[in-house]
């Protein structure tokens, strides 16, 4: 376990040393034995081509259960990130999701002095900043345990943060205790906190791409089905300056840069769902009333 780990450290370290990173993370993807599955065919982060994806009215909106729940989440600097543990209570259902999932935890990508450094791109657009929130499909009981067992044992939420000119105050927080956990292995706890702080409610999150894919870090097991958001979250320069600056990779180099190139998609298909606006609702109200009219109508003749 850990050669395993140190080499997933100095995979995701060695990004720091590298200007033409891309090419070396993939070059780094093909020359490691160790971890077939990152060299597979369902590979994450992707670049999502709007104009190819297929809409699909099969996709309803997500259930969020325990969001707004006030809890005390431990952070850990991990060597390679740092990890915001969620509780068991925080779960995730519908969205077409192939079953019941409970949260794990979150962490962000980012990039070096408020350059881009999200995973997913929009059409060849890297974004500020990428939130991930993991969640580990039930009965599993570890997240190891999931990535084996199912292609989609993990269920991944991507939330891309777009720069705003205010701060975003619950960025403050986090970078508060990210500045907590500098170096490998150290701790720290946010309490009071509720997830609900840093993502918008339900009923703005309707709207989604769905794709299957892998983890984004070595072993990149390919058992993650995809939800990234339509809706961005705000962060400040100041902020995004800030949140790269405060911890650093197990080697003692600044923690930047820590996002994966895309990877193809394989003939993979990325699903938008269908509401993006209050549009498809009137339509359908108008529809109703027109249809409702004419059944009447033709009831009366
Ligand atoms: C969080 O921690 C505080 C202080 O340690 C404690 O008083 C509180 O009960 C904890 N809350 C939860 C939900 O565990
Ligand atoms: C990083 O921290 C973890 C947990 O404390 C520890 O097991 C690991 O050996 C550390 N890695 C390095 C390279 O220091
Ligand atoms: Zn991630």
């Amino acid at each position: 376990f850990f050669s395993l780990f140190s080499l997933l450290c100095l995979w995701l370290a060695s990004c720091h040393h590298n200007p033409n990173q891309q090419r070396q993370q993939s070059l780094a993807d093909q020359r490691q034995p160790q971890f077939p599955s990152c060299g597979g065919l369902r590979q994450s982060p992707i670049n999502i081509v709007t104009s190819k994806v297929h809409v699909n009215t099969a996709l309803p909106p997500l259930n969020f259960i325990g969001h707004t729940n006030r809890i005390n989440i431990t952070v850990e600097n991990l060597g390679h990130s740092a990890h915001f543990a969620l509780p068991q209570s925080i779960r995730l259902t519908g969205g077409a999701l192939p079953g019941h999932y409970r949260a794990f935890q979150f962490h962000f990508h980012w990039g070096v002095n408020g350059e881009p450094g999200s995973e997913h791109t929009i059409d060849g657009e890297r974004f500020p900043m990428e939130l991930h929130i993991v969640h580990i499909k039930e009965p599993y009981g570890s997240l190891a345990e999931a990535e084996h067992r199912d292609i989609a044992g993990i269920a991944l939420l991507a939330f891309l943060f777009e720069e705003t000119t205010e701060d975003n105050p619950h960025i403050d927080t986090v970078i508060d205790a990210l500045g907590r956990v500098q170096n490998n292995g150290s701790r720290t706890v946010i309490t009071d906190f509720r997830l609900s702080d840093i993502i918008p409610s339900a009923k703005e999150l309707h709207s989604y791409y769905r794709y299957v894919g892998s983890m984004t870090t070595p072993g990149c097991e390919q058992a993650v089905a995809w939800t990234l958001f339509h809706k961005t979250l705000p962060i400040s320069n100041r902020q995004l300056v800030a949140i790269a600056q405060q911890c650093r990779f197990w080697t003692g180099q600044p923690m930047t840069d820590i996002f994966r190139p895309t990877q193809p998609l394989d003939g993979r298909v990325v699903y938008r769902s269908m509401a993006s606006s209050l549009l498809p609702d009137v339509i359908l109200l108008w529809l109703g009333v027109f249809c409702g009219g004419w059944i009447y109508h033709g009831i009366e003749i």
